[in-house]
């Protein structure tokens, strides 16, 4: 593994000031045209599902990361960003972290088991970790979930669809961090451009996606962004969670070169096995419908029509084969 190290860098970063010390005193200045890296200043509600988040370890030693609300009791970021550590201090509702809507602690994570905790220098496949916030968040403009891309699309190929990235990621390769959250549009690639770029590493698993910058070459996440969400306005309007930050090239963020994301839409069976939720929805499923009352024909005897007033979100399973429970599968 250690091979690898100079063809990635993972995206979380030290805090190299106390707690709560003002981040504006890094020594480097922040470029005025330079956010995420080449993005731009977000506005107070403009994402509502980041949140920004501080963990320290066992040696007081603390990092930052984002995450974004997939819940009002649950949280998705990268798994390399908790592994390892004691408290994870979470920071809600605002675009300055210096200024929180709501600040809360938890040290309450679960990593995906196929994520390997003793290792989180190093860049792994399934990079993904669920936050439990241990309170229940009350929404409004500035807090909101964001919904998580379905399994169905979970290998969709988005080579040129725009996307949006966002974080509080240094806004340079080495640079400072911000205060204002940032975000910056990047463009999906192909997996196979993706493999190409990373010399076919096997850290490029069809549960990867890459994306590369929009306009400016220099476009991208950089350290600090780790966890945070990475989204595309899906087929039906609604922004869906295509990615979670997890790494860059080696060579650094503001190069031409994708930046890495791991695919949520991988991940449901695990979702709905640690938080009892099913987050996994579907295009196809029927809206809450019509109601052609009709206690008709099809539905007689063995299927149980539980489907008849479930909410769209979490009923994606209903149609399937009705004996077919949703077991967790490979995949
Ligand atoms: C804690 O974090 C600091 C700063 O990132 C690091 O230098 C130190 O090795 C870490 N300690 C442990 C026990 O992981
Ligand atoms: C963030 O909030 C603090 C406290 O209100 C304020 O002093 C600072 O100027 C703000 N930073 C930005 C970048 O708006
Ligand atoms: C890049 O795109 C943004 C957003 O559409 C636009 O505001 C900006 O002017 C563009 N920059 C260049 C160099 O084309």
């Amino acid at each position: 593994m250690a091979a690898w190290r100079g063809v990635f860098a993972l995206l979380s970063v030290s805090v190299a000031l106390t707690f709560g010390s003002p981040l504006a005193s890094f020594p480097e200045h922040l470029r005025a045209d330079s956010r995420i890296v080449s993005g731009w200043e977000a506005e107070e509600a403009q994402f509502p599902y980041q949140l920004s988040m501080r963990m320290v370890n066992a040696t007081g030693g603390v990092t930052a990361c984002g995450a974004t609300i997939i819940h009002s009791e649950w949280g998705l970021t990268a798994a390399h960003c908790t592994a390892g550590r004691i408290s994870i201090v979470i920071r809600a509702g605002t675009v300055n972290v210096t200024r929180p809507g709501l600040i809360f602690e938890t040290t309450n994570y679960i990593n995906h088991p196929w994520y390997n905790e003793d290792f989180p220098t190093v860049v792994q496949p399934h990079d993904i970790g669920l936050l439990k916030f241990e309170r229940v968040l009350k929404f409004n403009n500035f807090i909101q979930p964001i919904r998580i891309h379905n399994s169905a699309d979970k290998n969709r190929n988005y080579e040129g669809h725009v996307m949006t990235a966002t974080g509080w990621g240094r806004t340079w390769t080495g640079g400072s961090s911000p205060e204002n959250m940032n975000w910056v549009y990047l463009l999906g690639v192909s997996h196979e451009t993706c493999l190409e770029a990373f010399r076919w590493s096997p850290i490029i698993q069809p549960s990867t996606i890459c994306a590369a910058y929009f306009n400016v070459t220099s476009q991208s996440t950089c350290q600090g962004d780790s966890g945070g969400g990475l989204t595309v306005v899906d087929d039906d309007g609604v922004i869906s969670q295509v990615g979670v930050s997890s790494f860059v090239s080696g060579s650094g963020c503001h190069t031409p070169i994708p930046a890495g994301f791991v695919r949520p839409g991988h991940y449901h069976e695990w979702y709905l096995e640690v938080t009892g939720i099913n987050f996994d929805w579907s295009h196809t499923t029927p809206e809450p419908e019509t109601e052609p009352d009709s206690e008709s024909s099809e539905s007689d005897s063995e299927s149980e029509s539980d489907s008849s007033e479930s909410d769209s979100s979490e009923s994606s399973e209903s149609e399937e084969d009705p004996e077919s429970k949703p077991e967790p599968e490979a995949f």
